[in-house]
């Protein structure tokens, strides 16, 4: 497998290359026009396999791995000797995750090793829920694209960097702090890593191309008479509204398994703004929080 595979992971769709091979990882870079120093998360078709990626995990690693995998946590662990620089940036740490998904993990236990696998979209655009979404955004720039309909998750992993003392969450995700604070017996600090390229971290990514605006239940329906304007809420259409407006369910699971997709819906419309109903300031609302805040978010990181 020396092409670039994109696959259906319960989180988005990731977009794959052989991660023993940096030749085959480079080709992500390009297709995604994604910085080199930015790294990826190698994809393994179960736990055993983290041997030949990780330098002595300790037993909390297999810990959190009997309880969340296959599912969505990344884990940051040091490096085993032999992982190449085009995987982690150059990085002494590489992440690792295998995906609940059973089209991805047919793929990796047919291809028998480790799958680097970002998110499969242009870099800072918003990540593919469905095969037609990486389909319209890097059509011939992928070799092959597997169709598993629509992600049940919907918003990318958890990342828990274990590679210092003290294991930190660097993206919230899939995996929920409070199921994190069960298994570790206290409740990991949500940071974002000083020295690492952590692309989901710049402040504005996962973004449409429309502006984005956050707005409260109460300024919505007002603002929303604007002309041009999308709408992504949690409250229903008003009759009189004409313009688009996406209702998504309002609990946690159902808003973050249909964002991406209405971001995009809304996105291709053309329109002059998007608002989005400010949702619940709760720990179960952290990742869909964090990705509403990227998404709103104009200022774009340079260095
Ligand atoms: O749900 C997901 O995690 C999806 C699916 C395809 O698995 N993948 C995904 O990959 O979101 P990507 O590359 O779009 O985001 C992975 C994030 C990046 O922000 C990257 O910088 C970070 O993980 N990452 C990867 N390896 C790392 C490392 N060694 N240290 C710190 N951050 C790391
Ligand atoms: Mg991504």
């Amino acid at each position: 497998m020396g092409g670039l595979v994109a696959f259906p992971t319960e989180t988005v769709y990731g977009l794959g290359a052989d991660a023993r091979s940096p030749e085959a990882v480079g080709k992500i870079f390009a297709a995604k026009g994604r910085p080199a120093d930015h790294p990826l998360i190698v994809h393994l078709p179960d736990a055993s396999h983290l041997e030949g990626w990780t330098a002595h995990p300790p037993d909390l690693a297999y810990r959190l791995t009997e309880t969340f995998w296959p599912g969505p946590l990344t884990l940051i662990l040091k490096r085993a000797a032999g992982v190449s620089d085009a995987v982690t940036g150059g990085q002494e740490t590489v992440g690792v995750r295998v995906p609940g998904h059973p089209t991805a993990l047919a793929l990796l236990e047919a291809f028998g090793g480790g799958v680097a696998a970002p998110s499969a979209n242009r870099f800072g655009r918003i990540s593919p829920t469905r095969a037609e979404h990486v389909r319209s955004e890097l059509g011939d720039a992928v070799d092959l694209i597997l169709d598993g309909g629509p992600c049940g998750v919907g918003l990318e992993s958890t990342i828990l960097d274990l590679s210092t003392g003290e294991p930190r969450v660097l993206r919230p995700g899939g995996t929920s702090i409070e199921a994190l604070t069960a298994v570790l017996g206290f409740c990991p600090e949500v940071t974002e890593s000083a020295t690492v390229r952590v692309s989901g971290s710049l402040k504005s990514h996962y973004a449409p191309l429309t502006p984005v605006r956050l707005v409260e239940t109460c300024e919505l329906e007002e603002m929303a008479q604007n002309p041009a304007t999308g709408v992504l809420a949690r409250k229903p259409q008003p009759e009189d509204f004409v313009d688009e407006w996406i209702t998504l369910p309002d609990e946690p699971e159902g808003y973050g398994r249909g964002l991406y997709a209405a971001l995009r819906e809304l996105d291709a419309l053309g329109l002059e703004h998007i608002l989005i109903e400010r949702v619940s300031d709760t720990p179960e609302w952290l990742a869909v929080q964090d990705r509403l805040r990227r998404a709103s978010a104009r200022e774009v990181e340079t260095t």
